[in-house]
């Protein structure tokens, strides 16, 4: 049960802030964005002890109809710079919402958002959508775009809302295009390919703003073999040899194998695969659990 006595400090200091937001908001003004802890310009420490992000007792709510569902309960984690984290689990389990919050698209009812140790929802919904512009990168299931763009102009698109001259979003844009071998299919309609080739599109859409954190929400979900390969692979790349921060979120099994640093969501409690005090910390435990509860 949530009560105020088993609210974190830190996340007391985020209620007690709310009421500011107004004022957060019309600080926002072109001059003060230099300055801003998130979306100003002060270098970002790759090699910081600190986690990039951090959720701090994250509970939320529904009512649906006259019930309450809770599909986060009091979930804490951390996320360092260059992680590759995997939030795993079944299906309804939470997973979604619990991106959602992290990404600052669903505020919950207790907890808080840390990035770089700066409260994200004590901004309010319009600033975060700008904090989502410029420092993160959202991979969907169904990944939607412009249809009357191009896709390199689709690419282009996050720079291009962020302020970025055409000549060099499109230049960032086509060189992330071909990172991703979709470099011949610049001048085409996003309707005009394939659902893992819209995958990788955008992919290089996620990564052209040059983001602190990349959240692919099951980003295999709909694709063939050779499509779910081929993004993996991307997103590995991207971690590996680019240093990306990435958090994937999984039903898949298969998918743990790619990272030490997994979580596992179960009606809405996550366990840390790193915990020795996580019922399921190693994969051979949570295989069994989720096939009994398959059977
Ligand atoms: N906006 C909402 N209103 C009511 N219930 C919701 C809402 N969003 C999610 N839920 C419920 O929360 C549970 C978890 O959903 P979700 O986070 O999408 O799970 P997952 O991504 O793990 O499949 C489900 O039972 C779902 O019906
Ligand atoms: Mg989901």
């Amino acid at each position: 049960m949530i009560t105020d006595k088993n609210i974190p400090n830190k996340v007391r200091i985020r209620v007690e802030k709310k009421s500011n937001n107004d004022a957060i908001n019309k600080g926002l003004e072109k001059s003060k964005i230099d300055s801003h802890p998130i979306l100003g310009n002060s270098p970002i420490n790759h090699f910081s002890e600190k986690p990039i992000l951090e959720a701090v007792g994250l509970s939320k709510i529904y009512k649906v109809g006259k019930q309450l569902v809770s599909p986060v309960k009091d979930i804490s984690l951390q996320i360092g710079y260059g992680d590759f984290v995997i939030i795993f689990g079944p299906s309804g389990a939470g997973k979604s919402t619990l991106v959602n919050i992290l990404m600052g698209i669903e505020s919950p009812d207790v907890g808080e958002v840390f990035l770089k140790d700066e409260s994200l929802y004590k901004y309010g919904s319009e600033e975060r959508a700008k904090i989502r512009l410029k420092r993160f990168g959202i991979v969907t299931q169904i990944p939607y775009f412009l249809d009357q763009l191009s896709i390199l102009d689709n690419v282009a698109l996050p720079l291009l809302l962020d302020g970025e001259s055409k000549k060099n979003a499109t230049i960032k844009a086509r060189k992330l295009l071909k990172s991703v071998k979709m470099g011949k299919f610049e001048k085409f309609k996003p309707r005009e390919l394939s659902g893992g080739q819209q995958q990788k599109v955008a992919i290089a859409r996620a990564i052209v703003n040059d983001p602190w954190l990349i959240f692919a929400d099951e980003p295999t979900l709909n694709l063939d073999a050779e499509s779910v390969d081929e993004v993996i692979n991307i997103l590995l790349d991207a971690n590996k040899n680019s240093g990306r921060t990435i958090i994937m979120v999984t039903h898949n099994l298969e998918f743990l194998k790619y990272s030490k640093k997994w979580f596992f969501v179960k009606d809405g409690r996550l366990w840390d695969a790193e915990d020795s005090k996580n019922p399921f910390h190693n994969i051979k435990e949570v295989v069994g659990y989720v096939k009994e509860g398959l059977e």
